[in-house]
């Protein structure tokens, strides 16, 4: 035998003995989004937004090679179950991320607490998701959190006569609840709750209603994806020159279509987390190279809370020296700060929910595009809902 292929056997022979042991160094983070269907855009964001983390970061920490499967669950609940066993079971899956709508994340929470295995909720946003397993934390946001700032400011902006338009399900019925229960709390009237449905809504019969209510402002909240066809549908009823203010979550002046909504959205007051024209370094590196990466696409706020579900995720393995166990995982996230593209950050060590500020923006052409422009900030909210009952 030459001493060449003596070498090779050797090295094959150490390769084989060493196969197993570099699985452990692998750690599988399991993104369940919609990738197709209604919620499509969700599932692009999110998995642009986690990408850009591990192209910016390495694929490795504490000594673990990360691994991100995408998978696509169409926004179907008992699929987005069967893929979370499916990860777990066998691509051996150590933290799950993603869940575009409440159904999805509340699916999985049984999965994720028998598993013991880190759910990580980067986009769905109903209020009590976090109580459904001891394993969920949340990087995205809760509705009372953006909603009831809402109320706040149309309180001090002498807004007294408000219809409220939701989407009818979990985070539509919070918004809905804590934007009206803060503004009646303060004086404020509701003068009509209009819900609209969260499968393919037409919204023209809503919209005449609010027509015939005639009141000051329009509170609006529909999830990320539906907001370029109610804007759209909202300036053809004439319903942007009647005089009815629109005001709403940032979910409706969504980043990932708002420079296709025209100029209809101008002027449109909103609370939220996030805004690709906040104005911070750490947020111009984040847009720069997440337009670069992306053929120009904008970021929005689910892209930021899946880069920041991974931020989380290192941070957490960083604390653990590599350890996997659920249980640590979740005690290394609790607590846990850092700084954000939206601005400062921290997990509620009680809640497992994001702790951050909302800003009040208004929509303004930047450079001949429409932005989200931040004119104030409530610093660190917490979700109030939860702090209700603390
Ligand atoms: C949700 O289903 O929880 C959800 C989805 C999209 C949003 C907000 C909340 O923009």
């Amino acid at each position: 035998m030459t001493s060449n292929r003596r070498i090779s056997i050797l090295a094959a022979a150490a390769a084989l003995v060493a196969g197993p042991a570099l699985a452990d160094d692998v750690v599988t983070v399991g993104l369940i989004v919609p990738m197709t269907g209604q919620q499509a855009t969700t599932g692009k964001q999110e998995q642009a937004g986690a990408n850009l983390y591990i192209q910016l970061h390495g694929d490795t920490v504490a000594g673990k090679k990360i691994v991100l499967e995408v998978k696509d669950d169409a926004g179907a609940p008992d699929v987005t179950k069967r893929l979370a066993q499916d990860l777990i079971a066998n691509d051996n899956a150590k933290a799950l991320m993603g869940f575009g709508l409440t159904p999805l994340a509340l699916a999985v929470a049984p999965v994720a607490t028998e598993a013991k295995v880190p759910e990580i909720v980067t986009a769905a946003a109903t209020a009590m998701i976090t109580e459904k397993s001891p394993y969920i934390v949340r990087t995205s946001f809760t509705l009372p959190q953006a909603a009831a700032p809402m109320a706040q400011w149309c309180l001090k902006n002498a807004i007294h006569k408000v219809v409220t338009l939701v989407a009818d399900y979990g985070p539509g019925n919070d918004a809905e609840k804590w934007f009206g229960d803060v503004f009646e709390k303060g004086g404020g009237q509701i003068v009509e709750k209009i819900r609209t449905p969260l499968k393919a809504p037409d919204f023209a019969p809503f919209l005449q209603r609010v027509k015939d209510d005639a009141p000051e402002a329009l509170f609006v909240f529909l999830p990320s994806g539906q907001g370029a066809a109610f804007m759209k549908e909202f300036a053809e009823r004439g319903l942007d020159k009647s005089g009815v203010r629109l005001i709403a979550t940032g979910d409706v002046t969504d980043d990932d279509q708002l420079a296709d909504m025209g100029d209809a959205a101008l002027g449109v007051v909103t609370t939220h987390h996030y805004s690709a024209a906040h104005d911070s370094p750490e947020n111009k590196a984040f847009v720069a190279a997440f337009e670069k990466a992306n053929a120009g696409m904008r970021p929005n706020f689910m892209a930021v809370a899946a880069y920041d579900g991974m931020a989380l995720l290192y941070q957490a393995l960083d604390k653990t020296k590599g350890a996997t166990d659920g249980d640590a995982l979740i005690a290394a996230m609790k607590g846990m700060s850092w700084t954000s593209p939206r601005g400062p950050v921290s997990i509620d060590p009680d809640t497992r929910d994001i702790v951050q500020n909302i800003y009040v923006r208004k929509v303004e052409k930047v450079d001949g595009a429409l932005y989200n422009v931040e004119f104030d900030a409530i610093p660190a909210v917490k979700d109030p809902y939860k702090a209700a009952k603390q």
